[in-house]
């Protein structure tokens, strides 16, 4: 059979599994998945585990900026007073300097889906 021809049965076969629960092998990584890899070097999601390098990000969505007590943040932090909302998370994954010059977090996100999937996702975690 030409490769093309397995290329299409590949292509109709995920297409026809979309409708069951099981995700097909390219759909996009679940949100926990995609937070371990993009944040979980860096960040827990339980106060119980101590911070990484960065702070535990249970509960993020709604605190106040730099709200983990016994957490050592950057001086930037003394600066700014706000609660993560969508739009600042999305500003801050966008790339974190915007938000809090001289911060350390290196991360940036150029995906706006990619953001809004791990801040969709941060919502639940309490
Ligand atoms: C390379 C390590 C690293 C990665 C990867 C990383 N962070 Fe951070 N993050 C930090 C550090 C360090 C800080 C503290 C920044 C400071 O003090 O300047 C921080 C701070 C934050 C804060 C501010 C928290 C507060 O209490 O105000 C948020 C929100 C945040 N990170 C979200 C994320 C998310 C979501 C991801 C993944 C998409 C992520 N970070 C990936 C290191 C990282």
């Amino acid at each position: 059979m030409p490769a093309c021809l397995i290329f299409f049965g590949v292509v109709w076969a995920s297409a026809g599994y979309a409708q069951f629960p099981t995700p097909a092998p390219s759909a996009a990584p679940a949100p926990d998945v995609l937070f371990r890899n993009q944040c979980g070097t860096c960040h827990t999601l339980s106060a119980n585990e101590g911070p990484r390098q960065g702070p535990p990000l249970s509960g993020v969505f709604g605190r106040r900026v730099g709200g983990v007590p016994n957490y050592k943040y950057s001086a930037g932090f003394a600066n700014v007073d706000f609660v993560w909302d969508t739009q600042r998370l999305d500003a801050w994954l966008t790339n974190p300097r915007t938000v809090i010059p001289g911060t350390v977090m290196i991360y940036r996100q150029a995906y706006p889906t990619t953001r809004q999937t791990i801040i969709d996702w941060l919502k639940e975690q309490h």
